[in-house]
């Protein structure tokens, strides 16, 4: 693992932008994994701006959400996809069949993990996965308790994911589970990019990087990929080497 530390959320997400650029650039059919939420806004923001400046083809890519609320309908705007087609899709030109978002109506949700875990290998595993970390330090749904050795699966949320995830709706809304890849395919993607930005990352974040590795705080499992790096702001860092 390895650690970078920019100046601000900007540098922090400019550099995220850049890397999954020169990914594209370099395999334009690379398999592109990304969160959702407040950290990786900015760097979709900056992904759709430098790959219509430098006219990006992202057509070849295959894109996978990393995660999504059970129950909650892609038209609602707290849901993943609801992110991932306002910031990623109505931008770039990714082609329709190749975007791989779960669906969490589905009435087999097995199944629905099941078919992401196959169209990841089908297409020869995820290149690049960016990923936020939780309040509580999830990766993606990955709640603590979870464990190292799973593909997609369906998550009991936890009480801070519940809490913290209504920061996403426009009203109060009942969260109970989320649909996720796993820390196996964390642990498998060929590079991983986790982001944490601002105060209040700052404790969850020195301890996923300074404490012990354990699935009670599952973002310490970064540490056990050989090509992760870990980019935080001045904000995180300020709590890093007590
Ligand atoms: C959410 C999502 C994650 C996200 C994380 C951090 O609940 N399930 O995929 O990365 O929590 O979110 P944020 O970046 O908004 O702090």
């Amino acid at each position: 693992m390895q650690l970078t530390i920019f100046k601000d959320y900007n540098a922090l997400s400019q550099q995220a932008a850049d890397e999954i650029i020169a990914l594209v650039k370099r395999k334009p059919d690379a398999v592109l994994c990304l969160a959702s939420g407040s950290t990786p806004l900015l760097t979709c923001q900056l992904l759709t701006e430098k790959a219509l400046t430098q006219n990006i083809d992202f057509s070849r890519c295959i894109f996978i959400g990393l995660d999504e609320w059970v129950g909650i309908p892609p038209e609602n705007e707290g849901s993943c996809a609801f992110f991932f087609h306002n910031q990623v899709f109505k931008q770039l030109n990714f082609s329709s069949s190749r975007i791989h978002l779960f669906n969490a109506l589905s009435e087999n949700l097995a199944r629905e993990c099941e078919t992401m875990d196959n169209v990841i290998v089908e297409n020869g595993g995820i290149d690049l996965m960016l990923v936020g970390v939780g309040m509580n330090g999830h990766i993606g749904f990955n709640e603590p308790g979870v464990s190292f050795d799973l593909y997609a699966h369906v998550a009991k949320l936890d009480e801070t994911t519940t809490s913290v995830g209504q920061k996403y709706f426009r009203e109060a809304t009942e969260l109970r589970q989320g649909i996720t890849l796993g820390l196996k395919h964390l642990l498998e993607s060929k590079k991983v990019l986790m982001l944490a930005n601002g105060n209040k990352k700052a404790a969850i974040i020195q301890r996923a990087i300074e404490g012990e590795i354990t699935n009670q705080l599952p973002a310490s499992i970064i540490r056990r990929h050989p090509n992760s790096t870990v980019m935080i702001d001045e904000d995180v860092a300020a709590m890093l080497g007590r």
